[in-house]
């Protein structure tokens, strides 16, 4: 890691980016990460698998988009890169696709060569910026350079919205990406959800409390609100592992989260 990032990390607080990366079996996590990790892994062991789950939709949703003809990504809240990270599938199927990166945590800048190593006819960018500020994102030099928001953008904020709580209104973050980017573009999310797993995800909240971000999951309805001026792709606003699963046949997982893709009208 650089001097300059490690300077502006801290390792005594948990953060979403390295649980997340502990879960997926990285090596970018600290000591408090994996307290709060394991933590939730003693009151449900099926995270590990769920949270495979997510990456596999948001696999199975960039090719879904690629496929359909979509060339330009915002990838919001990104992650420490591990396998088939969005350039990759969306390259994969078109290697002219644009996307662009953007995280908070600076761990992720870290890795930001990792993602930026895209294709030759294509281009990755990544931006170290917060959700909640979209005029930064959506001004910034290298992303209006990037992307063309005259064209269709496929805007993907996947495991992600959790960690903003109510007071801080992420529905109007997210409606400002809608309003930059023109019909057709899409929207993809997974958020967590107590809908159907209503103890063992009130227990991961509890466990979260305390965090800088806490966790906030939430209900399919107020998921859905992210979604107005969307129609919803089928099978519409669904637990993440039925959305359009591999063979047709969902796994069964822990349901702990919706996997929702709309196309703005
Ligand atoms: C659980 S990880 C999900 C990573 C990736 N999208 C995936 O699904 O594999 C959540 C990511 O969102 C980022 N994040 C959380 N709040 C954010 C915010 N307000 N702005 C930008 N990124 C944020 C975290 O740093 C972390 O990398």
């Amino acid at each position: 890691m650089t001097k300059e990032i490690e300077h502006r990390i801290d390792t005594s607080v948990p953060h979403p980016a390295r649980v997340y990366d502990y879960w997926l079996g990285g090596k970018d996590n600290f000591e408090a990460d994996r307290v709060v990790a394991e933590m939730v892994l003693k009151t449900e062991p099926g995270m590990i698998e769920a949270v495979r789950e997510n990456r596999a939709f948001l696999g199975r949703v960039v090719r879904y988009l690629a496929e359909a003809g979509i060339s330009q990504f915002l990838d919001i809240g990104t992650g420490i890169p591990t396998q088939g990270n969005t350039h990759e599938v969306a390259q994969s199927v078109n290697p002219a696709a644009r996307i662009v990166y953007v995280d908070n945590d600076p761990i992720v800048m870290n890795h930001a060569r990792a993602l930026l190593r895209g294709s030759e006819e294509g281009r990755t960018t990544y931006i170290e910026a917060d959700l909640l500020e979209p005029e930064t994102i959506l001004g910034d030099r290298s992303v209006r350079d990037t992307l063309d928001f005259g064209k269709p953008i496929a805007v993907i904020i996947i495991g992600t919205l959790m960690h903003i709580r109510n007071e801080l209104d992420p529905w109007s973050a997210v409606k400002a990406f809608s309003a930059a980017v023109c019909p057709g573009s899409f929207l993809a999310l997974s958020h967590t959800t107590a809908d159907f797993e209503p103890e063992a995800m009130a227990a991961m909240a509890e466990i979260y409390r305390d965090t800088p971000t806490g966790m906030t999951h939430r209900s399919g309805p107020e998921i859905a609100r992210f979604f107005d001026g969307y129609a919803l792709v089928e099978p519409g606003l669904v637990v993440g592992h039925q959305w359009r699963p591999e063979g047709g046949v969902p796994k069964k997982v822990f349901a702990g989260g919706y996997g929702v893709v709309g196309r703005k009208l």
